[in-house]
């Protein structure tokens, strides 16, 4: 090829060595998914790492590039052992139909590589202000135009002080002295340098600057032995923030002035003070439910039994044990436009509750005389005064899913039920997926395995619909 070069014009040079460097990229690209497929599992093998592991690198398989995503977040990557959580984060971004382009400093490359999070994002990693190439091609101006939000995961104690005090000596901190984007940050770093004078002062510089933060995270370091405040907000967290940033005024959303009623989680029958009949319902499905309609606008009561979740932003929660205690918060709840059962209510209640712990010792097993529970979806469907517009149940089967549902729709007196398979071998009891059936009057519609979040949004997405077209 050298021989040939001199004859060639500037622009077939151009040519001949782009296509050099596209060849060499795709013989590199095998040995980049490889890459980036030990960080993710490495990642999710971590103690520090994400609530849920990653499923896939997101390459073969991923969305494709979103060039026409009407969401676009510039994520800057700063350089802390907590950068190996943005790949999850760059991950659950696209997941969610946003288009992501990346920054990387300095520093953060020590902890991630740009092949990484470039497979990853779909995009070109950019990391120099000197870059004449990036320059040319987009330019630190542009990188702030065209996102509709600027996110800096992990934060470093480092990146805050630069930007509190509005330097620009690399292209991270060029692009955010530059952009009159919103900018949120999630910080990262050891407990003693978040706690110190120097940090919160720029924290509060920060914030009166109009910068969102989430986080950090109380727990644990990697650093063996340290604990405190210090830890990134986890990737889905990160998003939820952001989501909540870029999100239209409350009033404009499709649910706005509509009142929503959520049941969540099990109920706990006592059985005497220390032991009661539960089930295994995590509420992760009907917490996402009330979260995806708070987003839409809608003043949410979430009505929960016991459950290891926290309380989704926007949202009146009102906490209970039992059925009977449900019931009387879902009708004191009413009236509603909307109400939407997702919890396992307990079927049956023990008819008396002991006052003391029963005691062993008489050699028989105690007997414990059952009762049927109330059943709140059926009391609220068929209430003569206060039925909302919409009543949707949920039944959670371990065999002929869509017929019991198509039963239960019919005794119930509710308009749809979203069926779900919830035999052991389905994990959906206390597991981030659902597949589920949408059972309404016109018919049966099976939407395909996803998460939780997603099925709560599309559940959402079809109230949305429903309520426009009784317009
Ligand atoms: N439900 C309720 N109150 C009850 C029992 C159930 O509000 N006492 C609601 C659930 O929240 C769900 C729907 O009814 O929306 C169906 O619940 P499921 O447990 O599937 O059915 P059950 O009615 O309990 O019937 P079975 O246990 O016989 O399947």
């Amino acid at each position: 090829m050298l021989r040939n070069m001199a004859s060639l014009t500037v622009r077939q040079l151009d040519d001949a060595l782009k296509e050099q460097l596209r060849r060499r990229a795709a013989r590199n690209r095998r040995s980049m998914e490889e890459e980036v497929r030990a960080i993710l599992r490495s990642a999710a093998s971590d103690v520090d790492a994400p609530a849920s592991p990653p499923e896939s690198a997101g390459l073969p398989g991923a969305p494709p590039r979103t060039e026409t995503a009407t969401r676009r977040i510039l994520l800057i990557i700063g350089g802390g052992i907590a950068a190996y959580k943005s790949l999850d984060l760059i991950r659950r971004l696209r997941e969610r139909g946003f288009g992501v382009r990346v920054v990387m400093t300095n520093a953060a490359q020590q902890f991630v590589t740009p092949l990484a999070a470039g497979a990853i994002s779909g995009d070109k990693v950019f990391t120099d202000l000197f870059d004449s190439d990036s320059e040319f091609d987009v330019g630190h101006i542009r990188l702030s135009r065209e996102a509709n939000l600027i996110v800096v995961a992990p934060a470093t104690a480092d990146l805050m002080a630069k930007i509190a005090n509005g330097h620009a000596d690399d292209l991270a901190t060029a692009v955010l002295l530059a952009t009159d984007k919103r900018v949120l940050l999630a910080p990262a770093m050891n407990p003693r340098m978040w706690s110190n004078a120097a940090t919160q002062r720029n924290l509060t510089q920060l914030r009166s600057d109009g910068i969102a933060f989430i986080g950090p995270n109380q727990g644990e370091m990697a650093e063996r032995g340290e604990h405190g405040v210090g830890r990134m907000a986890e990737p889905l967290e990160i998003v939820a923030a952001l989501e909540g940033l870029l999100a239209k005024p409350k009033a404009q959303r499709p649910l706005a002035g509509k009142r929503v009623i959520v049941t969540s989680g099990p109920t706990y029958e006592p059985i005497d003070p220390v032991r009661f009949i539960g089930n295994r319902s995590s509420g992760k499905q009907g917490h996402a439910i009330a979260a995806a309609a708070a987003a839409q606008g809608a003043e949410v009561v979430l009505v929960t039994g016991p459950v290891a979740l926290p309380d989704p932003s926007g949202v009146s929660v009102i906490r209970i044990e039992s059925a009977r205690e449900m019931l009387a918060a879902v009708e004191k709840a009413l009236p509603a436009d909307i109400a939407i059962f997702a919890a396992a209510v307990a079927d049956w209640r023990v008819v008396e509750t002991q006052n003391q712990k029963i005691k062993k010792g008489s050699g028989q097993a105690p007997p414990l005389a059952l009762t049927e529970n109330p059943d709140i979806l059926a009391t609220v469907a068929k209430s003569a005064s206060k039925r909302p517009a919409l009543v949707i149940g949920f039944a959670a089967e371990t065999e002929q899913v869509i017929q019991h549902a198509k039963e239960k729709l019919a005794k119930k007196g509710c308009d749809w039920i979203v069926a779900n398979d919830v035999s052991p071998e389905s994990g959906v009891f206390g597991g981030d997926r659902n597949t589920v059936h949408l059972v309404t009057a016109s018919g049966v519609e099976s939407w395909p395995p996803q998460s939780k979040d997603q099925v709560a949004k599309s559940l959402i997405a079809r109230v949305v619909q429903a309520l426009e077209k009784k317009k």
